[in-house]
């Protein structure tokens, strides 16, 4: 591992940016999920500060229709940001455009003069660095002010989920980038209840608003988390009448709720390990008010996810960039959107059972043109736990898009300790049938040919049966 020829890279790559004429048109492209627009707007913002006016396009993944549109535009420079490593094939026919890329997805050789990318100096773009802390290392470069921009390289990171360090925290050269925010005053770090706005907001409101990790029965309804509360024998409200945060608990609440959060979970059939994860670092934008969905970094991060999800890219990059005020009360709306939308979802699959299919390695969801195929990855994460799904196989889920049908896979931790790698097995079951796919060993995704679904499934189930990575008698039965 290497962190003095990552750091000569990202200086030489920079020198190479400084060298592009001022009146040249550059095109950032990015990714629609949370870490693809904190990325594409740390790279926006430092360009813009470097006297260019780049332009900025989020896509839903780098294929030959964006290469197509790339090649009729007319920009001389093109930014890949969180893709480009794993598709150099396609990239190769735009050769005569200049080309950056600044990825952390696994690469494709040759490794490019203007392409940063952890793997190639032993560092894993799963954890120890994503698209956006590479944005933030090239913007520091840039200039030593951009430090600010530490905040959105965190939002990014925990965005993908790579919080893989003890007690959720970040790690390799993430934690160095929470420590320079931490040196700048931007940034808190406590251990408690990963809950949205645990910090702030009163504890029904912080149960219901908490997407991730998403809490089967209790997200998005205030109802039952009243109820959940008032079952632990936790009273809701203060003498006043006004409903209690945090800080109105006593030690004995705060241990009954931590507890009784974990048997819930438990109960729905998450390992104990899985169901603690629920306590652990929690990272706190200071800068922010206190009650705004930008002040725990983890809700922060679910904003933009959200943004990306609802196609609301504009506000999403707007509230990278720093807006507040109007796109504040505009991010509210979407997330509430966003949350009804999911609920929708798992309404409509518990009355269309025959849209669940559990087979002896694989379950899957068939969202048909009902699920989105941008909300297709969130909601297979949160129908973990809940039933008829089990922890103990991966999850699929089919969209049907115009043209073809998106899949996303996600597996838990234990079964890729196990050795479940979905990003390869996705690969090759989407080659198999003529589509294209990757991604992570823990979540993955793939587009193929509209009615092969059903096929592409029995193949994935065969090929995890075949690895033998889960046997039956380590299944664990709900
Ligand atoms: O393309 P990219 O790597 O940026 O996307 C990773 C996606 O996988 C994110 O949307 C993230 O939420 C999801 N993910 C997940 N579970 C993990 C790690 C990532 O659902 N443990
Ligand atoms: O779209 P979703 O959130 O399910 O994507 C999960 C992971 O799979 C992401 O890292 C994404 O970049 C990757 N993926 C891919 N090829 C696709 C679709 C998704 O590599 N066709």
């Amino acid at each position: 591992m290497s962190e003095i020829t990552l750091f000569n890279k990202i200086h030489s790559v920079v020198e190479n940016i400084k060298k592009i004429p001022k009146e040249e048109k550059i095109l950032i492209i990015s990714h629609y999920d949370a870490d693809g627009i904190a990325s594409g707007s740390i790279i926006l913002k430092s360009l813009f500060e470097l006297g260019y006016f780049p332009h900025i396009r989020i896509v839903n993944q780098l294929d030959h229709e964006v290469i197509s549109e790339i090649k009729s535009l007319d920009y001389n420079y093109i930014v890949f940001s969180d893709m480009g490593s794993g598709q150099k094939t396609l990239i190769e026919s735009i050769k005569e455009k200049n080309i950056f890329i600044i990825d952390h997805h696994q690469p494709e050789s040759p490794e490019l003069e203007n392409e940063i990318n952890p793997h190639y100096f032993g560092f894993d773009g799963g954890k120890d660095i994503s698209s956006s802390g590479l944005a933030y290392l090239l913007a520091k470069e840039i200039d030593e002010k951009n430090v600010h921009l530490s905040q959105i390289a965190i939002v990014g990171a925990l965005g993908d989920l790579q919080d893989k360090g003890e007690k959720n925290s970040l790690i390799g050269l993430n934690e160095k980038i929470s420590q320079d925010a931490e040196k700048s005053g931007l940034l808190k770090k406590k251990l408690g209840l990963k809950l949205h706005g645990f910090e702030s907001r009163p504890i029904i409101q912080c149960l219901a608003n908490t997407i991730e990790p998403y809490l089967p029965g209790l997200t998005g309804n205030e109802g039952a988390c009243l109820k959940f509360i008032k079952n632990l024998g936790i009273e809701p409200k203060k003498p006043d009448g006004s409903w209690k945060t945090v800080s109105d608990l006593s030690n004995e609440e705060i241990r009954l709720l931590v507890s009784g959060l974990i048997k819930y979970l438990i109960s729905l059939g998450f390992s104990s390990k899985e169901a603690e994860k629920i306590i652990g670092t929690v990272y706190i934008f200071p800068n922010e008010s206190k009650d705004s969905p930008l002040y725990d970094a983890r809700e922060f991060s679910s904003s933009i996810n959200a943004c990306g999800r609802m196609n609301k890219y504009g506000l999403g990059i707007s509230i990278c960039l720093g807006d507040r005020d109007k796109a504040l009360s505009e991010l509210k709306q979407v997330l509430h959107e966003y949350r009804q939308k999911l609920s929708y979802y798992i309404d409509w699959l518990n009355s269309h059972n025959n849209s669940i299919k559990i087979l002896s390695h694989v379950q899957a969801v068939f969202g048909e043109d009902i699920i989105d195929e941008k909300m297709i990855g969130p909601l297979i994460s949160m129908l973990y736990g809940g039933k008829p799904f089990s922890l103990d196989k991966p999850i699929i889920g089919f969209s049907k898009s115009k043209n073809f049908v998106k899949v996303s896979a996600r597996a838990t931790i234990e079964l890729v300790n196990k050795g479940i790698n979905l990003g390869l097995l996705i690969k090759e079951a989407a080659k198999k049938f003529n589509g294209i796919g990757g991604g992570h060993s823990i979540a993955a995704g793939a587009q193929i040919p509209i009615g092969k679904e059903e096929e592409f499934l029995e193949y994935l189930n065969k090929l995890i049966e075949e690895s033998q990575v889960i046997k039956p008698e380590t299944r664990i039965t709900n």
